[in-house]
């Protein structure tokens, strides 16, 4: 039973939270690779985990992605009580589909849990003076800043590659201009394997040494072909919390 399998897994939750540095590990059984109904019990496994810890007055930021879709999708109704939670989107569009990209999924959240949210309605493909244009209005640093003062943080991760296809950007000039190998992507950073930051996407938003400030952040990501992915952007130090599944945690046992 799914009961059965989820207790099996608890060893490798403590196992990979110890060594990797993680409060804690959450497994789902199975393997999103394998079979894409995995998917929906990651979401519901990180569903469950905001229902349970958010509290009154909570800014929650999250990003985009089919993971974080799930969760949307999945998270069970606000248990009643909890007042005036807030949902913003971690990252503008990133040129994704509007499915994925943050906005809908911050939408998505705040209307499960019945609370408010914001959007960052700008273009995300900007650069230079016109990025640097955007980053000046009002409204944009208004949710930066509660990006900043987010209670909680949660995001995606991705195989930089896939990123930059989904993205648009040509991968082999990308990879030319990274001083390492880019191994690991969360919102619009790519990480080398030591998870050291080697390339970004631009993109309105707060910054990497922004989110990494925050109290508690929670990333969301399965699939053995992910565990190399996880383990850089974890190596970067400012994730807490850890939903994945068991086709991940058992690649990333292999490689601790
Ligand atoms: O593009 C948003 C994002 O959260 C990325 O930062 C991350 O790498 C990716 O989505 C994960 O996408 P998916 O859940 O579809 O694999």
């Amino acid at each position: 039973s799914l009961v059965h399998k989820l207790r099996g897994l608890i060893p490798l939750e403590v196992y990979l939270a110890e060594k990797m540095g993680l409060d804690r590990v959450h497994i789902v059984p199975g393997d999103i690779d394998q079979d894409p109904k995995v998917l929906k019990e990651l979401g519901k496994l990180a569903g469950r985990f905001i229902r349970d810890v958010v509290q009154d007055d909570w800014v929650i930021a999250v990003t985009g992605g089919t993971t974080m879709s799930e969760v949307a999708h999945h998270i069970p109704p606000m248990v009643p009580g909890k007042n005036r939670v807030l949902v913003v989107p971690a990252r503008g569009g990133l040129g994704e589909q509007v499915e994925i990209q943050a906005n809908t999924i911050a939408a998505g959240i705040a209307q499960r849990l019945g609370a408010s949210y914001r959007l960052l309605h700008v273009p995300d493909n900007l650069h230079g003076d016109k990025m640097e244009n955007l980053l000046t209005d009002v409204r944009v640093q208004e949710i930066i800043s509660l990006n900043k003062g987010a209670n909680l943080l949660i995001h995606g991760i991705g195989v930089p590659e896939e990123m930059a296809q989904r993205r648009g950007i040509d991968w082999q000039e990308f990879l030319r201009q990274a001083p390492r190998l880019p191994v690991g992507e969360a919102f619009g950073y790519y990480f080398a394997e030591d998870g050291s930051v080697v390339g970004v996407t631009p993109t309105v938003g707060p910054k990497l040494e922004d989110l990494v400030k925050l109290n508690m952040v929670m990333a969301v990501a399965g699939g053995k072909s992910k565990a190399q992915a996880i383990m850089a952007v974890v190596k970067r130090g400012f994730i807490d919390v850890l939903i994945t599944d068991q086709g991940a945690a058992e690649a990333m046992q292999q490689r601790l």
